[in-house]
């Protein structure tokens, strides 16, 4: 805890973004990848492959973009600067770590955005009872020959529904019909895409009992919003993201994963 609270204190990040609570989540992602590598190897690898294949499919090769990069957890970076002569990181935040890895790569290019245009502004908008529009904010996706949606969708609405349900003028119910609004943004704005366009995503969050087998917990993590049709059969796993006792101390906890090329 020390040391993240180290972090906080030092890494140099827009205020309205750490007060947000987003610099919070991406060391604490931090952290727990380091934890948790040899478990999320697996996650990690087929990640890395899906996004592999999907490069070596599209026929265009000047640019590619990365909505959600993170902290290239689940990137090859290597392979996409390789094959693409731009390759365009968008995350809400660069962590140094990331600024240091993207260095070697002179075709990368790092934009801090936020995929839903909501972010700026709600804290004030929500203290009135009034909540912005979600829109799907892709940088550089319009003309990009692949666009990939990384693992972002059920992160996308978390930060703005806590900083909406601060404001403390909204109901539950309409910041959940809101997150609802949000993700399925973000799934029309990349199914309008003209390029190929994958998508990683995790849809639930299952805590299964490590003593007896029997589930015990599930969450739709994408609040009711169907996944679009897939441009060809997508690709299921377990991504085994807090065995016990990470978040539990007999609970262990998974999410569903899908991963596919929404057009191709
Ligand atoms: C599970 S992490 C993805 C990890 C990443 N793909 C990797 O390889 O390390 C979800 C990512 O979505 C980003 N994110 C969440 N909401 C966002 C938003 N509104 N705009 C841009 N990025 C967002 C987070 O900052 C985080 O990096």
């Amino acid at each position: 805890m020390l040391v993240e609270w180290v972090k906080h204190t030092l890494i140099r990040c827009p205020p309205a973004l750490k007060q947000a609570g987003v610099l919070y989540d991406l060391i604490a992602l931090e952290s727990r990848a380091r934890r948790l590598r040899r478990v999320w190897q697996p996650h990690h690898e087929t990640c890395r492959r899906l996004i592999e294949g999907w490069a070596a499919q599209t026929p265009g090769r000047d640019c590619a973009v990365v909505l959600g990069s993170g902290l290239l957890l689940e990137i090859p970076l290597d392979a996409l600067a390789q094959r693409f002569r731009r390759v365009v990181l968008v995350d809400l935040f660069h962590m140094p770590s990331v600024q240091r890895a993207v260095r070697r790569f002179p075709g990368v290019e790092l934009c801090a955005c936020d995929l839903t245009g909501v972010l700026d502004g709600l804290a004030d908008a929500a203290e009135s009872g009034h909540l912005p529009e979600p829109q799907a904010v892709f940088p550089e996706a319009a003309t990009a020959d692949l666009v990939i949606s990384a693992n972002c969708l059920s992160q996308l609405s978390l930060r703005p529904a806590v900083v909406a349900w601060h404001g403390g003028a909204l109901l539950p119910d309409q910041i959940r019909h809101w997150e609802r609004a949000l993700v399925g943004a973000h799934l029309a704005a990349l199914q309008a895409l003209p390029g190929v366009v994958g998508l990683i995503c995790d849809t639930a969050r299952i805590g299964t009992d490590d003593r007896s087998g029997a589930v015990q917990e599930r969450y739709d993590l994408l609040h009711g919003v169907s996944l679009p049709p897939w441009a060809a059969e997508p690709e299921q796993w377990a991504w085994r993201v807090a065995p016990a006792p990470e978040d539990h101390r007999q609970i262990s906890y998974h999410h569903t994963m899908t991963g596919g090329l929404v057009r191709r």
